[in-house]
């Protein structure tokens, strides 16, 4: 058997009183398509943090490719391939689209330490980052600041970014979250383009969007994992349904 490309032992993460996530046992292949959803608050997000070094677990051990990566910090763990978009996007708005994916491209390529201006004008960074922009319909953008842009298009920006760090393991924490749903079928469509070999883990609430892309589905409530199974084991589970689908259904645009 191989190792999960990702996995976690007993993880856990307490603040004070409340168990925000509880000793979560969880494997993600490579070439995994697998979505976590559940209510608010279920601690879907903490668990991305501590699967990314945001957050240092209570107890538990975080595993990459069987190397325990528990005590590796944010950006050790990003240099080894786990990326991960934020559920409120983070970008350097005042910076050029081009700008902002051309840092992640340089920073994959081990010419990041060179100084900005020079990366702008690496043409090997620049070629690649255009051709990012193309697949994600960014490019008649690039040059346009960031916070000109619509918050659709920033979002994909943002997915540019991770994508450009050529990641063995996406985590994509509501990527479609504040995007008009007239754009949104860009970042589905840029999350299908992704390479079959990554390990992708996706927060999402629309169950459109869990049904068409997940081939695993993880349930997460109360910190704790409450179901996991295909989509159409998860849609089928009559406690599911009355813990979080029938909620989801009543109230879709929430999260
Ligand atoms: N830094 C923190 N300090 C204290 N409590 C926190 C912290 N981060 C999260 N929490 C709490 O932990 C619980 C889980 O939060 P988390 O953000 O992981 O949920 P979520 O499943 O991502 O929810 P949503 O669907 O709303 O994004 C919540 O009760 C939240 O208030
Ligand atoms: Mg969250």
């Amino acid at each position: 058997m191989t190792e999960p490309r990702l996995q976690t032992q007993g993880l856990s993460r307490h603040f004070g009183a409340l168990k925000a996530v509880q000793n979560i046992d969880f494997a993600l292949d490579a070439g995994a398509r697998h979505a976590l959803i559940g209510p608010n608050g279920a601690g879907k997000t903490t668990f991305i943090n501590l699967l990314t070094g945001v957050l240092a677990p209570s107890q538990g051990r975080v595993l990459l490719s069987g190397r325990d990566i528990t005590a590796t910090g944010q950006a050790e763990r990003v240099k080894l391939g786990v990326a991960r978009t934020f559920q409120i996007n983070r970008l350097f708005r005042g910076l050029s689209v081009l700008e902002n994916v051309s840092m992640s491209v340089a920073e994959r390529r081990g010419v990041a330490s060179s100084m900005l201006s020079a990366i702008g004008r690496r043409s090997d960074v620049i070629a690649d980052s255009m051709q990012l922009l193309e697949t994600l319909k960014l490019a008649d953008v690039a040059s346009h600041r960031v916070s000109e842009l619509p918050y659709g298009r920033q979002r994909l920006i943002e997915l540019a970014i991770t994508i450009g760090l050529k990641p063995n393991v996406l985590l994509l924490d509501e990527p479609a979250a504040g995007v008009p749903s007239a754009e949104s079928h860009i970042i589905l469509d840029a999350i299908d383009g992704l390479p079959k070999d990554i390990a992708v883990l996706i927060i999402e609430h629309d169950m459109d969007v869990v049904f068409r892309f997940a081939k695993r589905v993880t349930v997460m409530v109360g910190g704790a994992i409450f179901a996991e199974g295909t989509p159409r084991e998860i849609e089928a589970n009559p406690e599911v349904r009355a813990v979080y689908l029938g909620q989801a259904a009543q109230n879709p645009t929430h999260g």
